[in-house]
């Protein structure tokens, strides 16, 4: 099979990564997914150098940071040297707003993405031709690691325009040599028809927007079972591993986990690989990860949980150095490929709620409310203010209609389950199918009804 990543270097191949895997398509393969540890350190600080020449020249934002910790790029000498640095947050991307992070000329930069936010300002992002070409080729190992070939037909569902899904997934899927059907977020009804007559192997879609599919399969009278597709690569928001089972047998695929973010790059910055699905492969020789205390800032020991940061190794139009991503994770050691891997994210410090002194993360009622054989994937929860102390409500469908005696049976299953095993009390309501709103995009799972104080 033709070589469809061009490589600057050859690696040598490290020990026992599953070889076995990858045969008989090994070559398609980056060589860089399987080289050995210390020649991926050597061309990580190469790049990582490299970048923060780029970025202190270049960005008046970066240079102001590294003057008041007292830091000259020659001074990073180690990849752990890099700890030494200043984060950058969310926030200093809204203060430079629009182009204040962008580190070449304007007539260089190719593209802008942007996300939206909760409030205020949007980020917005850039990116250079090369960006969008390492950007691509982030997106094919993805799709490559995912199961797809180069001649699959690939149907992309996440919204195309400002957001990075859309357009990050078409491009990857192109450079992979797949035939891509465009149809971004909506009109489920013609998603479910064109999968059923175009019959493309590969979608990529968010996990919540493909459980909306599975009801609109079946209202049309299909069994989604039935549908042509054998790998969903599913991404932009945290799911548990209850809902890749859900999605695995509603639709009889391999669900598989695609991470990114657009301050970093946008989706691909790491990928699950379809052979073992044991946390997500970090294409770290473009995107440096570290797992940080989210209090201290501290980088803690690897295998330890904590928050995500990222440095891009390759970017130019918009390099990104210590961004905290907000997202909870570990780094593990690599399996099917000799990169790290991040443990799938339970997530995000933003979505943490602390529920009487516990701290619970919406995935952790996900993966007991999917242990109801009765219940649907389709939930939503509130948190209120009753009297001085807070609470928390869920909301979930039902799979079929029943009566308010099974329902409360249900509910109340479900409480002492959540109790047990999460370590919270919380009030649920069992609702009739298709009384929540579906999400077309990223699923707003917690509303957060308490007054502002
Ligand atoms: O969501 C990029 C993307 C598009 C990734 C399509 C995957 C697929 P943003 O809109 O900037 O970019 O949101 C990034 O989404 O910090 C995480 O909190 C969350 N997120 C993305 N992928 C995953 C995932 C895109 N696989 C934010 N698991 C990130 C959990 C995810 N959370």
């Amino acid at each position: 099979m033709a070589q469809i990543f061009t490589t600057d270097r050859r690696f040598s191949r490290a020990e026992g990564y599953l070889e076995h895997s990858l045969s008989p398509e090994a070559e398609l393969v980056h060589p860089v997914e399987l080289a050995r540890p210390a020649e991926l350190q050597a061309l990580q600080l190469e790049r990582l150098q490299k970048t923060l020449h780029h970025a202190y020249a270049n960005v008046a934002f970066y240079k102001k940071q590294f003057d008041q910790a007292g830091i000259k790029p020659e001074d990073i000498k180690t990849l752990s040297d890099l700890a030494r640095l200043p984060f950058t947050q969310k926030a200093d991307l809204r203060d430079n707003y629009p182009f204040g992070m962008i580190a070449t000329d304007m007539s260089e930069v190719v593209r802008i993405h942007a996300s939206s936010g909760t409030t205020g300002k949007p980020t917005v992002v850039g990116y250079t031709k090369e960006d969008i070409d390492i950007w691509a080729e982030s997106v094919a190992r993805s799709m490559l690691a995912s199961g797809v070939r180069p001649g699959d037909m690939v149907h992309v569902a996440y919204g195309y325009g400002l957001f990075t899904g859309g357009l990050g997934a078409h491009y990857g899927a192109e450079k992979l040599g797949c035939t891509v059907i465009p149809m971004s977020g909506g009109q489920t009804a013609k998603q479910v028809q064109l999968i059923m007559d175009f019959k493309p192997r590969a979608i990529m879609v968010t996990p919540s927007y493909m459980l909306a599919m599975a009801d609109e399969f079946r209202k049309q009278g299909i069994d989604p079972k039935e549908c042509p597709l054998e790998i969903g690569i599913f991404g932009a928001e945290p799911w548990s591993e209850a809902i890749r089972a859900e999605l695995e047998s509603t639709f009889n695929i391999h669900a598989v986990d695609i991470y990114g973010l657009s301050e970093v790059m946008g989706p691909g910055v790491a990928n699950e690989c379809v052979e073992t699905k044991d946390g997500l492969h970090i294409w770290e020789d473009h995107y440096y990860p570290e797992i940080i205390d989210p209090v201290s800032g501290e980088v803690l020991p690897e295998g330890e949980k904590g928050e995500l940061v990222f440095t891009s190794l390759t970017k130019q139009a918009m390099p990104i150095i210590r961004y905290r991503t907000r997202d909870l994770t570990r780094l593990l050691p690599g399996t099917a490929r000799a990169v790290r891997r991040m443990e799938k994210i339970t997530g995000r410090n933003d979505d943490m709620i602390i529920l009487r002194g516990v701290n619970v993360f919406p995935t952790q009622i996900e993966e007991q409310l999917l242990a109801e054989d009765s219940l649907s994937a389709h939930y939503q929860l509130r948190l209120s203010r009753q009297g001085a102390l807070d609470a928390l409500t869920l909301r979930v469908e039902s799979r079929e209609a029943f009566n308010t005696e099974a329902g409360a049976a249900v509910a109340a299953r479900l409480q002492g389950r959540v109790k047990e095993m999460v370590g919270v009390t919380i009030e649920v309501d069992v609702c009739p199918p298709d009384t929540l709103d579906r999400s077309m995009g990223k699923a707003v799972r917690l509303i957060d009804d308490r007054p502002k104080d």
